[in-house]
C-alpha cells in the first residue's frame, strides 16, 4: 500500500498593524483558501483604535494591543513584549502591514528570513514616511510597492516582490496612493504564500548585497517594459 504524505501544516502568521488594515484584509481573505499555505493566527496593533483590529475580530482572529506609552523610552522592552506574545501564539511568520514603528535590530535578527514588510514605493527609492508624496515630489513617472524581508535597516532587506504603477500627470497623493494600494493588495498575499511555502531563497547578488530567488520558478524570463507615459 502506498503511504500518503500528509500536507505541510499551515504557517501561523501574525500581522502587525497601526491603522485601517486594508493589507490585513487581503491577507485574511487569501488565507480563507484551504490551499493557502498560511493562516492568520494573530493581529497585533500598536494603536488601540487601529481600524484593522475590528477586521481581525470579525474574522475570529485573536488580537493584542501593545502601546508604546506602556514602555516609555524602552524599545527593547516593547520588542521583548512583542516577542512574548508571538511565542505565546506559536507564530511562525510575521507580516508588517502598515506597522508604523521601528523595530530593534535584535528583534529583526530573531525573525530574520521570517518577517515581511510592505512599503508603498519601489525600494530602495523613497524609504520612510509618505513614500507616495516623496515620489510625486521627485517627479518620477513610475511608482509602485515592494514586499521585502525585514532586516535591521528601515525599509531595506531582500526584495521578494515589487509591482510598478504609472504616475499620471494629474495625480495627487490620494490618487497615487490608491493606485499603489491596489498593487499592494495583489502583492502581499502572493509574497506571503511564497514565504510560507518555503519558496523564498536569499542569495548573494553580484554587487555584494542579496537577492531573492524563488524555488521551482523560472524568474529569468523577460517581461515587456512598462512605459509611463505610454509611447505608442
Ligand atoms: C500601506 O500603504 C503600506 O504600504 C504602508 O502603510 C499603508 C498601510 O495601509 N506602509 C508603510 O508606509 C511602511 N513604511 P493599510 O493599513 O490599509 O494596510
Amino acid at each position: 500500500m502506498q503511504q500518503q504524505s500528509s500536507p505541510s501544516p499551515k504557517k501561523r502568521v501574525a500581522v502587525l498593524i497601526s491603522g485601517r488594515g486594508s493589507n490585513l484584509s487581503v491577507l485574511l481573505q487569501a488565507a480563507r483558501d484551504p490551499n493557502y499555505p498560511a493562516e492568520i493566527a494573530l493581529v497585533i496593533a500598536n494603536k488601540a483604535d487601529a481600524g484593522g483590529l475590528d477586521l481581525a475580530v470579525q474574522a475570529g482572529v485573536p488580537t493584542a494591543v501593545l502601546l508604546a506609552q506602556d514602555f516609555p523610552k524602552d524599545r527593547a522592552g516593547y520588542d521583548a513584549a512583542l516577542q512574548a506574545v508571538l511565542v505565546e501564539h506559536r507564530i511562525d511568520l510575521v507580516c508588517l502591514a502598515g506597522f508604523m514603528r521601528l523595530l530593534t535590530a535584535e528583534f529583526t535578527r530573531l525573525w530574520a528570513g521570517r518577517m515581511l514588510n510592505i512599503h508603498p514605493s519601489l525600494l530602495p527609492a523613497f524609504k520612510g514616511l509618505a513614500a507616495q508624496a516623496q515620489a510625486l515630489a521627485a517627479g518620477v513617472k513610475i511608482a509602485g510597492c515592494t514586499v521585502h524581508l525585514v532586516t535591521a535597516d528601515m525599509d531595506a532587506g531582500p526584495i521578494v516582490l515589487q509591482a510598478a504603477v504609472p504616475v499620471l500627470a494629474d495625480d495627487d497623493e490620494a490618487s497615487l496612493s490608491a493606485r499603489i494600494l491596489a498593487a499592494e493588495h495583489q502583492c502581499y498575499p502572493k509574497a506571503l504564500a511564497w514565504l510560507a511555502a518555503d519558496q523564498v531563497m536569499v542569495c548573494e547578488s553580484d554587487g555584494g548585497g542579496y537577492q531573492v530567488r524563488l524555488r521551482q520558478r523560472d524568474t529569468t524570463r523577460e517581461q515587456g517594459a512598462l512605459f509611463s507615459p505610454t509611447i505608442a
